[in-house]
């Protein structure tokens, strides 16, 4: 080969891997897909876009995120990790303990991260106290979302306990509505599994069972009454329940076809992308039983580790976009969550987002804010699906309300 031919080839190299990894550019990990969700993305990359920071989609489809996590598990075992990957809860700190995530502090330092994002958030973002992961956001998960309409014909009420919105239910019912839009998927029973074990149980039931795994606790009489409503919520769902995606459910409530789906508040994503009013069209309030309490997630990026010098540039521009106070703002009203930082005045937000501020702020004062199972935040990966496993398989009437009780102290102990 010529000399000539040689530097050609070279170049044309150069230029390959320029366009395959541009400078200042981030190749994002996510699953949010749905259009609120979808929506959101959109002000993160609009935003990295103005400064100078490509985006480099990847999206995995699936709420909850479990297929977006066998992704990357695939994706990092054969050598080729995103530079940025939506993670949640002690999924965060399994990689970190791994070493596979970029340590954050020098930016972290800098912008004052510690002073302004809340403990029970910072107990994922960081690992062995160092950052690991910026969060864009918190989510309530013990919500229920009501088509207000719907209501009015039906003379409901907002119902505050449980026997009162097993009632609003009935009366939906009667009158040939889906009292309860829900997908059976097990990420969307688990959800509504943490809800029912606060709503009976109370704070510290939760804590020991969800958090601190005693099996006295997974097994006792109150973890069967947890059940027991877990069935009854199952014979308000419809048919056609099984599969179905979580935002799909929302759009029932959208449409008048359902009155309450109980779900985080990304639910409130699709009513705002639906061009609808908290307070008017859908209204929102805490699953009855769980008031004072909040369970939680957050999203947040974490960095995978990378040599190149502009991927690693990329990496903290785009941690310090999303830890930017307007960005916090212009993220949230979207997405349906609130920010992940103290500091950040409600005035903007609708109804359901002041509330959900104002709650966060209470329950962290008051020793009654929780890590949600089901979104990877009360206990490991291994235990929340093995959790998954019981609460799905008694949803779909493979067991009765005690075996499912027993059940779940004997996957809880294998999975540990
Ligand atoms: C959660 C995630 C939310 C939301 C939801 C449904 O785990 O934290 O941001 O998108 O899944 O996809």
């Amino acid at each position: 080969m010529t000399m000539m031919k040689k530097l050609h080839m070279t170049a044309a190299v150069v230029a390959l891997s320029t366009t395959a990894v541009a400078a200042q550019e981030v190749e994002v990990l996510h699953w949010w897909t749905s259009g609120g969700e979808a929506a959101a993305v959109g002000t993160l990359r609009d935003t990295l876009a103005s400064g100078g920071v490509g985006w480099l989609d990847m999206p995995v489809a699936g709420g909850g995120g479990s297929d977006a996590m066998t992704v990357l598990r695939a994706r990092v075992t054969a050598g080729d990790p995103p530079t940025a990957v939506q993670m949640l809860g002690f999924s965060i700190q399994d990689w970190a303990a791994e070493g596979a995530l970029a340590n954050l502090d020098a930016l972290a330092a800098e912008q004052g991260w510690a002073d302004v994002v809340p403990a029970a958030l910072q107990r994922f973002s960081t690992y062995d106290g160092s950052w690991v992961a910026a969060p864009v956001n918190v989510h309530s998960t013990n919500w229920v979302w009501a088509n207000t309409a719907l209501m009015a014909e039906l003379g409901i009420s907002q119902p505050t306990t449980w026997e009162e919105f097993v009632a609003a239910m009935e009366a939906a019912e009667a009158a040939g509505h889906i009292a309860l839009a829900h997908g059976g998927q097990a990420w969307q029973d688990a959800t509504i599994f943490d809800s029912m074990v606060m709503g009976v149980g109370g704070p510290e039931f939760y804590q020991a069972a969800m958090v601190d795994l005693d099996p006295e606790a997974l097994g006792s009489d109150t973890m069967v009454e947890v059940f027991n409503r877990m069935a009854t919520l199952r014979g308000f769902v419809d048919d056609n329940f099984s599969g179905r995606d979580w935002n799909l459910a929302t759009a029932m409530v959208i449409n008048g076809d359902a009155l309450f789906q109980i779900m985080g508040d990304w639910a409130k994503g699709e009513f705002v992308n639906a061009g609808l009013t908290a307070g008017n069209e859908f209204t929102c309030f805490r699953v009855p039983g769980t008031e004072g309490t909040v369970t939680f997630n957050s999203d947040q990026f974490a960095m995978f580790n990378v040599t190149d010098p502009e991927a690693q540039a990329a990496q903290l521009a785009m941690a310090s976009a999303v830890m930017s106070p307007e960005f916090q703002v212009a993220f949230n009203l979207v997405k349906g969550s609130v920010p992940a930082r103290t500091d950040i005045p409600s005035d903007q937000f609708d109804m359901c987002g002041q509330m959900g501020m104002a709650q966060l702020a209470e329950a962290a004062a008051a020793g009654t804010l929780f890590g949600s199972m089901a979104h990877g935040h009360a206990n490991p990966p291994s235990v929340q699906n093995a959790m998954y496993d019981v609460i799905t398989a008694h949803f779909n009437g493979e067991y009765d309300a005690a075996t499912a009780a027993a059940e779940l102290v004997t996957a809880v102990e294998i999975a540990q």
